[in-house]
């Protein structure tokens, strides 16, 4: 089928569904509670949407754990209430994609379930591996959340590998049967009418032939033997062939560890099997490779990331733009300043939303949500977080400090019940208790607050975002960085014809002396949106904390 790329001119809203909205009052976020919701997304601006997963899991992994792939959950309400939302997606003309996860299933579902029995044609569907002279593991991989990457099961008695948690098996993709299955998957929900993917860890479904050791690595070892795989083009390609192409479908792959020239390799325009990726270089720049590994914020390794992936993916593949997900703490607690949540949260808006690419923004990011910081490390309900909280170090550091660690780095700093009133429990949930605690700033932060304010994060974003729309530089236009060498201005520009727009972002507290870039005429230009005045001294300004400004030339 013909694909028209649609996905370039959208904006896309990542719903974590069990914190969005309540409907049901039982405390948890589900398809009742999106659907209350399709107009405020609508009129943000977004006419995308993409689902972390909605289908039925034991949620080890908080729904990445899936034990059916051709169902809703009922804890959301089911296949009836998300054929709800997709039609109500739709009629507002906006876009829906499903997260797909088939790097790995729950050990729940019923593949591994016949599999660990034998029962064909289920037994090779997983990577399993018999017990090594003198008991020893079929190698030294790590997983990434729960210690080893092998687990023994007493059924099979045999290990099998998990590269995530101990309860999400990975699927052997080597396997033909397995493949079919996938592509089964897809085009089951492209016929229900959804019109995309994003494929999790897609990078990592192919493992190195007679999965050999690794060298030492701090954490996730044995990565260079399953990140990009000896087979991951190939299958994708035959997911493409065969299911994809027939549909004209926008899909995202997710990358850990990908830099733009290997990210060419798979969603160059001409002959990638994606539509896009999901780097992480852009979350790296208060980190080393992993958002534990932590180091105090550069500015110019955000920019270097910016940068990158801008001009090496210029005219040649597309984009795509994020600060935040369900994966890391929130960017505003990172990247910017809680002090001046609001200025910093509006600064960052306008770092990535002008850039080229499919902008997504993460639920709650658009009214400047922070990190939540527990009390005591027994609130977590992540898997990651609890095994990093009860086994990184733990024999030399105090509980204080590793909890202090969490708050800095972990997922559930971002995952907290969305923040909807200053009402109980902030208009989430009607139910006594939410299933998860909410962030106790929620009286001050909220949608209701900012609704009514003209100069909220919310408004900013709609703004943002109707800009973004509006104006085709945005989308067209060639990008260019103006101070690479400065650790606190973020400059760039965009360029399309006679066509210009300049975005001017201080990522600090203290005054910058900014000139405008030579050719760049401030007094000329329209200043399209700001987060304080206007006022100019020659042809620049001095910025105050995180100050931005978006200028337009026509
Ligand atoms: C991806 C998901 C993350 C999940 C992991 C395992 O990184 O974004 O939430 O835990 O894959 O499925």
């Amino acid at each position: 089928m013909e694909q028209t790329h649609w996905y370039k001119d959208r904006v896309f809203y990542q719903i974590w569904p069990r914190s969005f909205c309540d409907g049901n009052g039982d405390g948890v976020g589900d398809l009742l509670g999106v659907y209350e919701k399709l107009d405020y997304i609508h009129d943000l601006g977004c006419d995308g949407i993409w689902f972390s997963p909605l289908y039925p899991s034991p949620g080890v992994d908080c729904g990445y754990d899936i034990s059916n792939y051709l169902d809703i959950d009922s804890l959301y309400g089911g296949m009836e209430a998300f054929r709800k939302v997709l039609d109500g997606a739709h009629e507002r003309g906006m876009k829906v994609i499903m997260d797909l996860v088939v790097n790995h299933t729950s050990d729940e579902h019923e593949w591994f379930q016949k599999s660990r029995r034998r029962i064909e044609p289920y037994t090779d569907y997983y990577i399993w591996r018999p017990q090594r002279l003198g008991g020893k593991l079929p190698n030294n991989w790590d997983s990434v959340f729960e210690g080893k990457a092998w687990q023994w099961d007493e059924v099979r008695k045999e290990y099998y590998l998990h590269l995530f948690a101990i309860r999400q098996p990975d699927l052997n993709m080597d396997n033909p049967l397995v493949r079919q299955e996938v592509k089964r998957i897809m085009r089951f929900w492209l016929e229900l009418g959804v019109d995309g993917f994003r494929e999790d860890v897609i990078t990592f479904i192919s493992k190195r032939d007679g999965l050999p050791n690794d060298y030492f690595m701090p954490t996730v070892r044995g990565i260079k033997h399953y990140n990009h795989g000896p087979r991951v083009h190939q299958y994708l390609e035959e997911f493409k062939r065969d299911a994809l192409s027939r549909y004209d479908c926008f899909t995202i792959g997710e990358a850990p560890l990908v830099a733009p020239a290997k990210a060419l390799d798979y969603i160059n325009e001409k002959d990638g099997q994606l539509n896009t990726m999901i780097q992480f270089q852009c979350m790296n720049a208060d980190c080393f490779l992993v958002d534990y590994a932590v180091l105090p914020f550069s500015a110019r390794r955000l920019k270097r990331a910016f940068d990158q992936w801008q001009e090496k993916l210029q005219g040649k593949a597309w984009n795509m733009l994020y600060l935040e997900n369900h994966d890391h703490p929130r960017v505003i607690s990172r990247y910017g300043s809680e002090k001046y949540r609001a200025e910093s949260g509006k600064m960052l808006a306008a770092a990535y939303l002008f850039q080229q690419g499919t902008p997504f923004i993460y639920q709650g990011q658009e009214i400047g949500m922070v990190n939540w910081r527990p009390k005591h490390a027994s609130e977590y309900e992540d898997v990651q977080t609890r095994w990093h909280y009860e086994n990184w170090f733990a024999d030399v550091l105090s509980d204080e400090t590793r909890l202090k660690w969490c708050h800095r780095a972990s997922r559930d700093s971002a995952r907290t019940p969305m923040q909807w009133s200053a009402e109980k429990n902030a208009g989430f949930t009607t139910a006594d208790k939410p299933w998860f605690s909410i962030n106790e700033n929620y009286r001050e932060v909220n949608v209701a607050a900012q609704e009514k304010g003209p100069d909220s994060v919310l408004q900013f974003y709609r703004k943002a975002i109707a800009i973004r729309k509006r104006l085709r530089v945005v989308r067209d236009g060639t990008y260019v960085d103006h101070q690479k060498l400065s650790g606190s201005l973020f400059v760039y520009s965009r360029t399309l014809g006679s066509e210009r727009l300049l975005v001017v972002c201080s990522f600090v507290e203290r005054p910058v002396r900014f000139r405008a870039p030579r050719g760049f005429d401030l007094a000329h230009g329209e200043l399209l949106l700001k987060n304080y005045g206007s006022e100019l001294s020659g042809n620049g300004f001095t910025t105050k904390p995180y100050e931005c400004r978006v200028y337009h030339f026509t």
